[in-house]
């Protein structure tokens, strides 16, 4: 299939996922036949849209494009409108570019390195068989989002930021689901934010004369950080990382038990106790999943060439994960959910200067718990046929809205 005459797709039309398993046709379509196309955006704006693994490396590694908000185009909220302007809060370092961004991120990789994560390990392992626990007294069928999935994610990044569980999660969860239900208004969401934001104040707050051993503490004990900057940081970390984690755990869980021999492949490797084989199954369902789906973005800093077009100043190129992970150019059975295949090369957590900070934690919760239920719920299957799973498509992070098993 090629197609030579120059297409410009709409925002909305890479947006529009009808699929459960599967990104939005024309994604598919255009990695195959046009790579870089133009794309226009809410606003009107003539942007791109770059679908091919190559070109999602290039843009989200190169220096010409920024990922600083400029007043148009975008984010567009749920609804798929234009959100006015967002300044740049001290600390806000996600849509910083370098040098200002280098300095928040490298207080925060410290936290989420190699070495760290394997400190966490044990705790995560501990708070999964607690959730695991849990699920058995609830008994069997039993809806798994709000069983296991959304607390686990929860438990594990309050820990390791310093939120209190019991007083912090309702405030934290409230942000989150204001932030992914179409039907919250853009006020409801920043009344959601201001909470949150006084939640971590407060506990910065505190932390300053009594620092703990975690994220935030370390960060409240560097005195040349001030407390908006690590609460925005905070706030940034939370909102990054807990709808991520719990749409990739739901979606993984979902794709698994759809694909009863892959399920079963993934519980062999478990009970054998290979950590290794483990870990690249769960890179295989970080590709197949590709949970950030949209609003992955970049501005052009000055003109630049890219993929044999030239991308003007202020134009944006919008990066699509999900087709960069079905690139048929880099994975050899792009389409289908293959545990046995090699897929290190997935771009689930992105690229380059903001390549996900997380990653390293989210792989082993990934890991610890696909393990733990899988192993530990030895019958476990879906409780109604998988049409019936109510799945959230159209938000930037896929997750479903209900899970119910059966074990
Ligand atoms: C499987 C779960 C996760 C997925 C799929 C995921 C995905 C991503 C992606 C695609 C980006 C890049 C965004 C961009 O380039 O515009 C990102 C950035 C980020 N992620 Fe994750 N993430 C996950 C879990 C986490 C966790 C657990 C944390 C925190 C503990 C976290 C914290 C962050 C932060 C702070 C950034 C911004 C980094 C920066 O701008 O320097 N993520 N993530």
């Amino acid at each position: 299939m090629t197609e030579t005459t120059p297409r410009t797709v709409s925002y909305l039309e890479h947006w529009d996922r009808t699929e459960p398993f599967d990104p939005p046709a024309v994604l598919a379509e255009l990695v195959r036949t046009r790579p870089l196309t133009r794309m226009e955006y809410p606003d009107g704006h003539i942007g791109w849209l770059a679908t091919s693994h190559d070109l999602a490396r290039e843009v989200l590694s190169s220096q010409a494009f920024s990922h600083r908000f400029y007043d148009t185009h975008l984010p567009v909220t749920k609804k798929g409108e234009i959100f006015p302007g967002v300044p740049i809060v001290p600390g806000g370092f996600i849509h910083m570019d370098p040098p200002d961004h280098t300095r928040y991120r490298n207080l925060l990789s410290r936290e989420f390195s190699a070495r760290a994560t394997t400190a966490y390990t044990p705790r995560v392992a501990e708070l999964t068989a607690a959730q695991l626990a849990e699920v058995r007294a609830q008994g069997s069928p039993v809806d798994l989002l709000p069983a296991f999935i959304r607390p686990l994610s929860m438990r594990v990044l309050c820990e390791v930021l310093g939120v209190p569980f019991d007083t912090g999660s309702p405030i934290l969860y409230a942000l989150s689901d204001s932030a992914t239900n179409v039907d919250v208004s853009v006020e409801e969401e920043r009344e959601a934010g201001t909470k949150a934001y006084f939640l971590l104040m407060d506990l910065v707050g505190k932390a300053r004369v009594e620092p703990g051993e975690h994220v935030l503490g370390r960060l409240a004990a560097d005195a040349e950080l001030t407390d908006r900057e690590i609460t925005n940081m905070l706030l940034i970390v939370f909102a990054a990382g807990f709808a991520s984690c719990e749409g990739a755990l739901a979606s993984s869980l979902l794709a698994l038990l759809h694909h009863d021999d892959q399920l079963k492949a993934l519980r062999a490797a478990a009970a054998g106790g290979g950590a290794p084989a483990i870990e690249a199954m769960v890179e295989e369902l970080l590709r197949y999943t590709s949970v950030n789906q949209f609003q992955i973005f970049r501005t052009a800093l000055s003109d630049v060439e890219l993929g044999g077009e030239l991308i003007r100043e202020g134009e944006v190129v919008t990066v699509a994960l999900p087709s960069a992970n079905r690139d048929p150019v880099k994975f050899a059975c792009p389409d289908a959910l293959d545990l046995g295949q090699e897929a290190s090369a997935q771009l689930a957590f992105g690229y380059g200067v903001h390549a996900c900070v997380g990653q390293r934690l989210a792989r082993l919760v990934l890991s610890e718990s696909l393990a733990a239920l899988t192993v530990g719920l030895p019958e476990l299957a879906l409780d109604v046929p998988v049409e019936e799973v109510p799945v959230r498509l159209t938000t930037p992070v896929l997750s479903v809205l209900r899970l119910p098993v059966r074990f």
